[in-house]
């Protein structure tokens, strides 16, 4: 069977490192190109492992530059792009959402229409010519009462500048589909957490400030509630998208895991008290005010892909977050290296 070539946008974050790894793991038979800006999220020491495997290659480039996606795509005969490379972080998008909306929406646009020109030379051809998966989230649908769940015809309603770039983003890409009748699929995932997350988001900041034994933050009275996916379901769930994802469909992705923030950070903190130290307790946890935009409950109805594709999360949160506290524990000095330039204040 041909060789197939992944294009992973944002290949040096979170999600990114983890589906780099879980593919060269699984699969022998395939090229990846990383092609990531490098921004204060990324870290390239999360790829290490991978550096000197022939089948990886990093470019650095940013998606907001045409020429830099064009010039990667003249070198490489691209089979899969899939879109994680942009702004996640909500709060940054509240201090700054002017640069934050401009950048993920020019970075989608771009990377779109250097696909498609792709695509359009290679459909005619025997192959099928390149297959576009953008990720996005469940904050497109906005916040949700106790008892609603979104389905991937629900409403977009973004509360944040991030979620707004998201829902944009979506639309731009489905338009893609229906203009064009390119291949491309949308991902709505939940939270992801496990390893190689970096330190702004809210569990391994609380792992790390937990074992430092300094304040742990929480927004308000933390009844906000998440749904949490461990990262290596999302990267199946990925993968069998783009695999067998009916063109122009949206698929919800959710962990089943609906958490209170403050149960999530007291699980945290009885595992670390359990393994590491059994004077870290529930004392450290502060109360903070809310920030606005935040959203209080978001939830996936996630039926479709399980009934049309058979996905389904494998892990439950109480092993994954044994799992992930484990990692962070091990790895300190990944957290402190992640975080060298005093990119992120702890
Ligand atoms: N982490 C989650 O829980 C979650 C949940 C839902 C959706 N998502 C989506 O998944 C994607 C990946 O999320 P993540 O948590 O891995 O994010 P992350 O912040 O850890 O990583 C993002 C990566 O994208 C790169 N990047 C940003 N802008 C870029 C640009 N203009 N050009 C090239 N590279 C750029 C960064 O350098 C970084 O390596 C994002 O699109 C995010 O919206 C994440």
């Amino acid at each position: 069977m041909e060789k197939k070539t992944y294009l992973v946008t944002g290949g040096t974050g979170f999600i990114g490192t983890n589906f780099i790894i879980y593919m060269l793991t699984n699969y022998k038979d395939i090229n990846i190109i990383n092609l990531d800006a490098l921004t204060y999220a990324a870290n390239l020491e999360n790829l290490k492992e991978v550096e000197k495997d022939s089948r990886y290659k990093f470019v650095k480039a940013n998606l907001c530059n045409i020429k830099e996606i064009e010039d990667v795509f003249k070198e490489n005969e691209i089979d899969y792009v899939v879109n994680l490379g942009s702004g996640s972080s909500v709060l940054k998008s509240i201090k700054d959402p002017s640069n934050f909306i401009m950048s993920n929406i020019k970075s989608v646009v771009n990377l779109l229409t250097v696909s498609k020109k792709a695509w359009e030379k290679e459909k005619g051809k025997f192959k099928k010519g390149v297959r576009f998966l953008q990720v996005s989230t469940n904050e497109v649908y906005g916040c949700l009462k106790d008892y609603e769940y979104s389905l991937e015809t629900s409403a977009l309603k973004p509360n944040n500048p991030y979620a707004a770039s998201k829902a944009s983003t979506d639309l731009i890409v489905k338009a893609y589909y229906e203009s064009f009748n390119m291949p491309v699929n949308i991902i709505r995932c939940s939270n992801n957490y496990g390893p190689y997350q970096f330190l702004e988001k809210l569990i391994p900041l609380i792992i790390f400030k937990a074992i430092n034994f300094k304040k742990v933050f929480v927004y308000g009275s933390g009844k906000y509630v998440r749904d949490w996916l461990y990262v290596k379901d999302h990267c199946r769930a990925i993968d069998l998208v783009l695999k067998k994802g009916k063109p122009g469909e949206v698929y919800n992705v959710g962990g089943h895991n609906e958490k209170f923030n403050i149960d999530v950070v007291k699980t945290i903190i009885k595992i670390l008290r359990e393994t590491v130290n059994e004077k870290i307790s529930e004392d450290l946890i502060t109360h903070i005010e809310d920030v606005r935009g935040c959203g209080e409950r978001y939830a996936l109805n996630s039926d479709k892909i399980k009934k049309d594709l058979g996905w389904e999360p494998q892990v439950k949160f109480e092993e994954g977050i044994k799992k992930t506290v484990d990692w962070y524990v091990k790895n300190r000095e990944w957290i402190l290296n992640a975080n060298f330039k005093n990119k992120f204040k702890i």
